[in-house]
């Protein structure tokens, strides 16, 4: 829902012209200048896109000075309080939450879609042990697409829903399959008898020997943590697989292409990059008040910190601490990272340079102590969250396949060589 009654002036030169301003439902104003070029000669430069939209969106709306972060109108607390994570999925590819039967149909089609074709299996057989997980997931997803050929065609696929709940269901087993790989451990296959987070740490920790019974509490935390990561509006990873869904590739290949732009440590690798910066404070490498040194001369980020769109704190990131504090009390684990996490937010937070920065905890502070509970190994984080924000890629790929029409090409400010012979 957006108007476009009001009009921006703009003059410059010996000219004036008018461009549509658009209001959206949350009362954002954008200038609309798609005929800007056409009526001016001149193009926008928007470096990172800080100030730029790329398209108009229904599914999650952010207001990063208040701390508001909801899912088709409904408020993160709200949601994480109340659904599981299947259920999101459902509400953010479909825009509303799914009703009992809807919710059993969909669960039904993720649970015939959890097992790999077989052959999909001898990737893993290819891959070397210390390859990276998120290398592998990237590639797996994409080659799912070759074992049905129906899902690759161009576009919006005729069973949308089906290819949606194939990479849904999917990512996890492979995800599994890439740890299991790593550790020199046999593949294990679903269990449809498990929730859709259960099976998840069955496939990661049973044993040829002995079935993994996951903890509630850990099941718990662990869909919890799916929930908070499954979608953030047009993040770096969502954008990118916008950008490849405007081209009409498939949704296998959008999907591969954001598990790549999240695996970056500014991005979907920060979960990891802070676990490593905590360790360096316990390994006596630099205390915290050195570390808060080296950030200010630049020399390290603050990691787990800092936010395009947040200039307060991000509500999943106080959601994900009272998780941690839940789940380590439930399994009666004491671990020091959190310690040093929690001294480490109380002086971040009172640091004038911190705050001059607006540099708040972001939703990758406190989940690698989730994870870390849940004997997640850190090269295994982004993969984690990636499996959360698969739906919020599906989502908006598939927002993108309806309503934009036109396929993703910026310009650019040439700034090199003019025209030179030899
Ligand atoms: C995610 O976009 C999303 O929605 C992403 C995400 C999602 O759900 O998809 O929320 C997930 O990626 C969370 C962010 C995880 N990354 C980290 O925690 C890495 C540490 N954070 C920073 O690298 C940084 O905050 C970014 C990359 C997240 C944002 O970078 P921006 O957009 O450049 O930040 P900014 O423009 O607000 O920076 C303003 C100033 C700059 O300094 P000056 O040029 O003004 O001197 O603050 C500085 C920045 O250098 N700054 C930091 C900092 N974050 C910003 N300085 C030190 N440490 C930091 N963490």
């Amino acid at each position: 829902m957006h108007n476009m009654t009001k009009k921006v002036t703009i003059s410059f030169d010996d000219k004036t012209i008018e461009l549509p301003l658009i209001v959206g439902s949350e009362g954002e104003r954008a200038i609309d200048i798609s005929s800007l070029r056409a009526k001016t000669g001149l193009i926008t430069l928007d470096s990172g896109y800080a100030n730029t939209a790329s398209c108009l969106s229904s599914i999650t709306f952010i207001d990063g000075e208040k701390s508001i972060l909801n899912y088709r109108g409904y408020p993160i607390k709200m949601l994480a309080e109340g659904y599981d994570f299947i259920s999101i999925a459902w509400l953010l590819i479909f825009g509303e939450l799914p009703t009992t039967e809807e919710r059993s149909s969909f669960r039904k089609i993720l649970t015939k879609e959890e097992l790999l074709h077989e052959n999909l299996l001898h990737h893993f057989k290819a891959f070397p042990d210390y390859g990276h997980p998120m290398a592998m997931l990237s590639a797996v997803v994409n080659s799912m697409g070759c074992y049905d050929q129906t899902l690759l065609e161009a576009g919006h696929p005729k069973d949308f829903l089906l290819s949606a709940s194939i990479i849904i269901s999917k990512i996890r087993t492979i995800a599994a399959c890439t740890y299991r790989k790593s550790m020199g451990l046999p593949l294990n296959y679903p269990n449809p008898a498990h929730s859709y987070s259960a099976n998840f740490l069955h496939m990661m920790f049973s044993l040829p020997h002995k079935e993994h019974v996951p903890n509630p509490d850990a099941v718990k935390a662990l869909d919890l943590f799916f929930l908070l990561h499954a979608d953030h509006e047009q993040n770096c990873s969502c954008s990118t697989v916008r950008m490849v869904g405007s081209s009409n590739a498939s949704i296998f290949a959008s999907v591969s292409a954001g598990i790549s732009a999240l695996w970056g440590p500014l991005h979907g690798g920060a979960n990891a990059a802070v676990i490593e910066m905590l360790e360096s404070i316990q390994n006596g490498e630099h205390t915290i008040d050195e570390l808060l040194e080296l950030v200010k001369q630049k020399k390290k980020k603050l990691m787990g910190f800092g936010h395009r769109v947040y200039k307060n704190i991000d509500p999943r990131a106080n959601l994900l601490k009272t998780a941690a504090e839940n789940l380590l009390e439930k399994l009666k684990i004491a671990d020091p990272l959190l310690d040093i996490a929690m001294e480490l937010y109380e002086k971040a937070t009172k640091d004038s340079y911190c705050i001059e920065k607006n540099l708040h905890p972001n939703v990758d502070f406190y989940s690698g102590i989730v994870l870390r509970a849940l004997n997640i190994p850190v090269n295994m984080f982004p993969v984690m969250f990636a499996i959360g924000r698969t739906p919020g890629w599906i989502a908006h790929w598939h927002e993108g396949q309806l309503n934009d029409k036109k396929i993703q090409r910026p310009r650019q400010v040439y700034v090199g060589e003019t025209l030179r012979s030899l």
